[in-house]
């Protein structure tokens, strides 16, 4: 794995932007694979600069979401739908009918999209990491040969992600669809980024331990196309 050390957020998300207006430029009808949470706000901010200012165009651009909240409607400020358009959607020029955002709750929906995204095949996936390792919603002890389909949420995840229900826990929802670590895997190149000293033992077990599905990003170590962005804080432990 390839890793870039920042000094700031803003600098890991400038970092993640050259690897994405490469790819957007190099193939205009790439597929992206897009993640939701706090991390990936500054590389948003930096496409939608790109796009501004005529570097980038996004009319031929297929994106699929990693993941998606179950039981949230749609419009809800908190959904991960609504998140995408706010934060990216909204501010460039994606043809709507090539945004995949996961929305079911059957296998049978879940294991629709997973066809979908294989036969699309992502060019670039990008991912956050969660504090306890998760990529996607694949917490702790899930198999690495996971499709799409709906989760559990861990308790250390609904705690995490209360910041954004008014710090309730109760109102986090409990379950989502989400991208299997074997599709995520299937990602011609991924990039992986972190920030923050919340995220600093996940990105060690993630670069340093062994492959094991006690910290399901570990699983990276095994793809040939993956660069890891950290800033200081995150990256603070990393010794390789
Ligand atoms: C969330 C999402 C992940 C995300 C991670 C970290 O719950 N399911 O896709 O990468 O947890 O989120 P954040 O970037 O807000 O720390």
């Amino acid at each position: 794995m390839k890793i870039i050390k920042c000094n700031t957020i803003e600098d890991v998300g400038i970092a993640a932007n050259e690897i994405m207006s490469e790819m957007l430029q190099s193939k205009p009808n790439c597929v992206l694979g897009l993640a939701t949470g706090s991390t990936p706000i500054p590389l948003y901010r930096e496409m939608i600069k790109d796009f501004d200012s005529g570097k980038t165009d996004y009319k031929g651009v297929v994106t699929f979401n990693l993941d998606e909240y179950v039981n949230i409607p749609t419009d809800h400020p908190e959904s991960y739908n609504s998140f995408m358009f706010q934060n990216l959607f909204n501010h460039v020029n994606i043809n709507e009918d090539n945004i995949h955002m996961p929305n079911g709750i059957t296998q049978e929906e879940c294991d629709e999209y997973d066809k979908s995204v294989m036969d699309c095949g992502i060019d670039l996936q990008v991912l956050g990491i969660g504090s306890n390792g998760h990529i996607g919603f694949n917490e702790p002890g899930t198999d690495f040969s996971s499709t799409t389909r709906i989760v559990d949420l861990a308790a250390s995840t609904i705690e995490a992600n209360s910041r954004f229900f008014n710090n309730d826990t109760s109102l986090v929802p409990k379950q989502a669809m989400s991208m299997g670590i074997a599709t995520i895997m299937n990602s011609k190149k991924i990039v992986l980024i972190a920030t923050g000293r919340s995220k600093r033992d996940a990105v060690n077990a993630m670069l340093n331990g062994p492959i094991d599905a006690v910290c399901p990003a570990s699983i990276l170590q095994k793809h040939s196309n993956v660069i890891v962005i950290v800033d200081q804080e995150a990256g603070e432990n990393i010794n390789k």
